[in-house]
């Protein structure tokens, strides 16, 4: 029996730790917050699998299509053809857990259209998908925490990786944000499913727990990312003081419209550029079509940066039931019913497909240490499309949960020297800080303001050389100040923020050296796809204190 560390406990992290206590390991499943306040109850949209309930003739193969044709061709094929083969195995297994998805008038689950899959093939709880799924893995969960199968710790941040002389992950360093509690957790395997960056950028359809600090750690530590410039803007996002609210794609999938003004009537863009799809085409599509009807054309509803999506032609009773949150959202930040008004909306950053690289049995470039979900660079390849992610975060925690379970266990006396050498360093590192006085010639909150505001500036939809090169000196100065920002804030906000500017780093590296233009990532001055040199993952490295930047041919 193996001991399983598995770090974070959304979607990715709790079927991890399911179903490797269904393999009889022992699993320890540490997070900051409990799995009903993780990221992955804000997905609302749905889940994908060829389930052709519908009459279309859908099966596997069009699935895979779909997704390496939204991805832009640069998904790992072979982690794809495993994720769409198993989908519709995944999606049973979530029904007979208890999820409430919505049924057909025939008991079947639902399915709906989303965008750029041309079959109805996400299934869906309303618009809720995301606190259902989480829901019902949770119950299964607390079954085994009740065995002792699993052990929670609730409160607890990843600050590093364990890793032995050899170079094997034998654990991670925790702490307790609360108390300041440091631990060594020793474990034969760590999976990690910490979540994407969402800090980085501030104001994203994510949560900012999720502040990339984790994959920045690793990283520091020789742990490779893969495509970090594949930042996915979701079409339709609306504005909020704190962050941008998302209106579910769904909304499309079930009919509604984007349209803006033009010669003083409704112009229907998407559906006058791509007859075939309208609105439903892939995200980034969808986005830069929205980009331009604002910033090109000048054709921004009231001038502002924001067009229609008009769901008021659909039944009522429709909206209230399969897009239940859309109104709520609406109402609750808008002050908009929308069954009677068309809801203004712009892109927004939405997702990552970027990460930490893995090959299609979730393994990172450190034995031992596996990575899944959004803190993973899998499935998705240049764009993902909508109801992947809280499907690839499924199936890529039960990968690593059955890889993790064939390895033998791992020394114990060197696996007790790195972890004992890993605690001291976190121990002095901590007591270095707690002995430092109050800077206040730097300021924490700046900082982390700085950042945002860089990465909103220069990773945008479009991106150029200059751009991304003074964001780069920028962000180098931020992570030298963030070294020494003294005892500003707590203590784990002082030790993660160099973490996340590493991140923000990597996405800029990423996104200077892909000179072409392939889905999510869109440079002006390089504006065609370059498929004899760029059709590769973008492998980014921390060496000798610089970043490194290969392409190399996808797996
Ligand atoms: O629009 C949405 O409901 C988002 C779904 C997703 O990102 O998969």
């Amino acid at each position: 029996m193996n001991k399983i560390l598995v770090i974070g406990s959304g979607l990715a992290g709790l079927s991890a730790a399911v179903k490797s206590a269904e393999l009889e390991q022992e699993v320890i499943l540490a997070a900051p917050s409990p799995s009903e306040r993780s990221q992955s109850v804000m997905a609302m949209g749905g889940i994908n699998a060829a389930l052709n309930t519908k009459g279309q003739n859908d099966s596997i193969e069009e699935h895979y299509k779909d997704t390496i044709a939204g991805g832009n061709g640069l998904n790992d094929p072979s982690a794809v053809k495993k994720l769409t083969l198993d989908a519709p195995k995944i999606l049973k297994w979530l029904d007979s857990l208890g999820t409430s998805f919505t049924r057909d008038e025939n008991g079947s689950i639902d399915l709906r259209y989303f965008g750029g899959q041309k079959k109805m093939r996400t299934a869906y709880a309303g618009a809720r998908t995301g606190k259902q799924l989480v829901t019902a893995l949770v119950t299964e969960c607390r079954k085994y925490e009740a065995q002792n199968k699993i052990t929670r710790m609730n409160g607890w941040r990843m600050l590093s990786l364990i890793l032995t002389e050899a170079k094997e992950c034998a654990g991670a360093i925790l702490l307790n944000e609360i108390t300041n509690e440091i631990k060594a957790i020793n474990s034969d395997v760590v999976i990690m499913a910490t979540g994407g960056p969402n800090k980085v950028f501030g104001k994203t359809t994510g949560s900012c727990q999720c502040d990339g600090s984790a994959t920045g750690s690793a990283f520091l530590q020789g742990v490779e990312l893969g495509n970090p410039e594949m930042v996915q803007y979701h079409p339709t996002t609306i504005s909020t003081p704190i962050k941008r609210m998302l209106i579910t794609e769904a909304a499309r999938g079930q009919g509604g419209r984007l349209f803006t003004f033009k010669n003083g009537k409704p112009w229907y863009f998407m559906e006058e550029w791509y007859p075939e799809m309208g609105a439903l085409m892939p995200r980034d599509v969808v986005s830069r079509s929205i980009y331009k009807v604002c910033n090109e054309m000048n054709l921004g509803i009231n001038n502002k940066n924001e067009v229609y999506l008009d769901i008021t032609h659909l039944p009522k009773d429709l909206i209230l039931t399969k897009l239940d949150e859309v109104v709520d959202v609406c109402m609750k930040y808008l002050e908009l019913n929308p069954t009677k008004k068309p809801i203004p909306v712009y892109p927004g950053v939405h997702y990552f497909m970027g990460g930490i690289r893995t090959n299609a049995n979730h393994n990172t470039n450190i034995p031992r240490l596996f990575a899944a979900g959004e803190c993973s660079c899998q499935y998705h390849g240049a764009n993902r499309l909508g109801g992947n992610s809280t499907l690839g975060a499924i199936h890529g925690g039960i990968i690593s949960a059955i890889e993790a379970s064939k390895l033998n266990k791992i020394s114990t006396s060197e696996q007790s020297t790195a972890s004992k050498k890993c605690l001291l360093n976190e121990l002095e590192i901590y007591s270095k800080w707690k002995n430092e006085k109050y800077n206040d010639k730097l300021s924490l909150k700046k900082i982390q303001n700085s950042i945002q505001e860089i990465m909103v500036k220069s990773m945008g939809i479009y991106r150029k050389k200059e751009d991304l090169e003074k964001a780069d000196t920028e962000l180098l100065k931020l992570y030298k100040e963030s070294l020494s920002v003294g005892k500003q804030g707590t203590y784990y906000e002082c030790r993660s923020i160099p973490n996340t500017i590493l991140v923000a780093r990597a996405m800029i590296k990423g996104a200077l050296s892909r000179k072409e233009s392939r889905g999510a990532h869109q440079r002006l001055d390089y504006t065609s796809k370059d498929d004899k040199n760029f059709k590769k993952t973008t492998c980014v490295t921390y060496e000798n204190k610089n970043i490194m930047v290969k392409f190399k041919n996808l797996i």
